[in-house]
């Protein structure tokens, strides 16, 4: 099985994230860490917590970062509600486990330098916990298997035109990141977008008999309701954004992907947080562009849909 970390942000689409990465046999999740992002860290780490713990998960929950490195922090309250992980109806059994002892940071750090070369990391999230970790230990690039984050996008953004919410909310974080040599998968909004969840996949779960399926199919309908109000597209359902790097662990054959240079904007203007991803075509004698980035550009979006609904199904 493919080992991993997930550092998260939860959120509903980051909960989807961790009940995929948690079930799916083909991965084993060995560590959940947490970071400010949608909610603050202590809200996202509760949510972690409550949604593992529901499912059955005794994965370690590490808390990591509480605020962006540079800029002021900026949550997705308005978004996800504001503990987070608000409901339409029935909420999760609640859950007052405090998470393990010991920084999110120091828990990545010491998990990949024990397995060199085992471990990937999944950000679905800011990129702040990742970004210290490799400020404290740069050798953690060559030493980490695969660095796969949802973020960015090679086209338009969703909190301004240019920038996706995880990279504006941490620009700083995720520059150290994608410049770090540590190999990246992105799975930025050009993709994630073709990654819908419908109000007939919500009814799949609500009817799917679980000891959860009602919590989790009100807990979803929130986010579809959510997600119109913000972006319209009703018809089209809601973009699964963070289960799409979880889902190219377990079944990689669902995504188209290219090589890029992509870059962080991190000057202070409208670009703020964009990834700039360089898709000019060269002629091969002309072409030295380090391509840093692994870049999702199509998903399967039915493989990707039975997939999620796979791990979410009778719970
Ligand atoms: C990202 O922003 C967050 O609100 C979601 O959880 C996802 O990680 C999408 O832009
Ligand atoms: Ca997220």
């Amino acid at each position: 099985p493919t080992r991993l970390i997930l550092d998260c942000d939860p959120g509903h689409d980051d909960m989807v994230a961790l009940i995929l990465a948690a079930r799916h046999p083909s991965l084993r999740l060995e560590a959940v860490t947490t970071v400010a992002g949608n909610a603050p860290v202590r809200d996202t780490t509760r949510n972690a917590l409550r949604i593992l713990r529901a499912i059955g998960s005794r994965v370690p929950v590490y808390q990591g970062a509480d605020r962006p490195l540079m800029r002021t922090q900026q949550t997705a309250q308005g978004f996800h509600g504001e503990n987070g992980l608000a409901s339409a109806g029935a909420e999760l059994p609640p859950c007052d486990e405090a998470p393990a002892p010991g920084h999110a940071v120091e828990a990545i750090i010491r998990l990949v330098e024990a397995s060199p070369g085992e471990i990937t990391v999944v950000t679905t999230g800011p990129m702040t916990n990742l970004a210290l970790a490799l400020r404290l230990r740069p050798e953690l690039a060559r030493r980490v298997r695969r660095i796969a984050f949802m973020g960015g996008s090679t086209g338009a953004g969703n909190v301004t035109p240019a920038a996706e919410f995880n990279i504006w909310a941490d620009a700083e974080a995720a520059r150290i990141v994608l410049e770090s040599g540590a190999p990246l998968a992105m799975f930025g909004l050009n993709v994630t977008h073709q990654a819908r969840l419908t109000p007939a996949h919500v009814e799949r779960v609500r009817r799917s008999g679980g000891r959860l399926c009602e919590p989790l199919a009100d807990l979803l309908t929130f986010y579809l309701e959510t997600s119109a109000r913000h972006f319209g597209e009703r018809e089209l359902g809601a973009p699964l954004h963070d289960p799409c790097p979880v889902a190219y662990l377990a079944r990689p054959e669902l995504f188209e992907m290219q090589a890029l240079p992509v870059q962080v904007v991190t000057d202070g203007g409208s670009a703020y947080g964009m990834t700039l991803c360089d898709t000019r075509v060269l002629p091969p004698e002309r072409d030295d562009r380090k391509r840093n980035v692994e870049v999702a550009v199509r998903v399967d979006a039915a493989g990707f849909a039975e997939l999620v609904l796979g791990a979410l199904e009778g719970l």
